[in-house]
Order: C-alpha cells, then sequence, then structure tokens
C-alpha cells in the first residue's frame, strides 16, 4: 500500500529492464506490478492462482493452451485491454513491437510460474521488485 498517489508513467521511467515486474503497490494479499515487455516470455502456468493483465501501452499478445484437446491459440490485448489467464492455463505472453503492461497477483507469484520451460537469460524469473 502506499501513501500517495503512484503516476504510472513515471513509475515505467524509473527502470528499463524487460520482463522484470516492478511492484507498485499492494491491495490486501495481491501485488499491483509493472512490466516492460519486448519479445517473448516463457510458456508457463501457475498452479494456485489466475492472473490479471492490463496494458498500459503498445500490444501484447498471450498464446494460450486452453482447448479441450490442448489446443493452442493467441490473444492480441491492444492499449487499455485487460485479460486474465486463468490458473493451470498454459500462456505465453509476448510482444513484438514491445509493450508496458500491469498485472494483479497474489503477492510472492513468480512471474514464471510453478511450471515453466527453461528459463531464457532475458526474463527475470521474480517475484517482483520494488520499485
Ligand atoms: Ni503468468
Amino acid at each position: 500500500m502506499s501513501a500517495e498517489p503512484i503516476e504510472l508513467a513515471a513509475a515505467l521511467a524509473r527502470f528499463d529492464q524487460l520482463w522484470s515486474p516492478r511492484i507498485v503497490t499492494t491491495v490486501n494479499d495481491y501485488d499491483v506490478r509493472i512490466a516492460k515487455v519486448a519479445g517473448e516470455h516463457v510458456w508457463h502456468s501457475h498452479d494456485h492462482t489466475d492472473e490479471f493483465f492490463l496494458v498500459l501501452d503498445g500490444e501484447l499478445r498471450i498464446a494460450l493452451r486452453d482447448g479441450a484437446d490442448g489446443g493452442q491459440r493467441e490473444v492480441t490485448l491492444p492499449r487499455g485491454a485487460v485479460f486474465v489467464v486463468p490458473r493451470g492455463v498454459q500462456h505465453r505472453p509476448y510482444a513484438p513491437d514491445g509493450a508496458s503492461i500491469l498485472m494483479f497477483e497474489p503477492s510472492g507469484t513468480s512471474s514464471v510460474g510453478d511450471r515453466h520451460d527453461a528459463v531464457p537469460g532475458h526474463v527475470d524469473a521474480t517475484t517482483g521488485h520494488r520499485l
């Protein structure tokens, strides 16, 4: 929780690292995290929580394996769009042209989830850094 208003544009200007979420505030047991992203994240899933996305700038795409037969699809989130990845669903966010995003998830949630492919060097397998 923060005692003062938080200007998200100013908060985003305070860091440059990609795929490295920053905790801007908390709500009960949830973190409000922001991240700058470009290129691909990693396939992963969260066993215990849904994951909320809001696109602040740019366009985010999320590949999902949520078909009845394990089929894969993709959603495209333009600026201003929100989307929730349900718990247990494998997903891989990516942003070909870069994006800034806000995520809402329980404190302690790893950005690469509970099951994931090998984490590439450009992805921060963190539970979020304080701004
Ligand atoms: Ni995730």
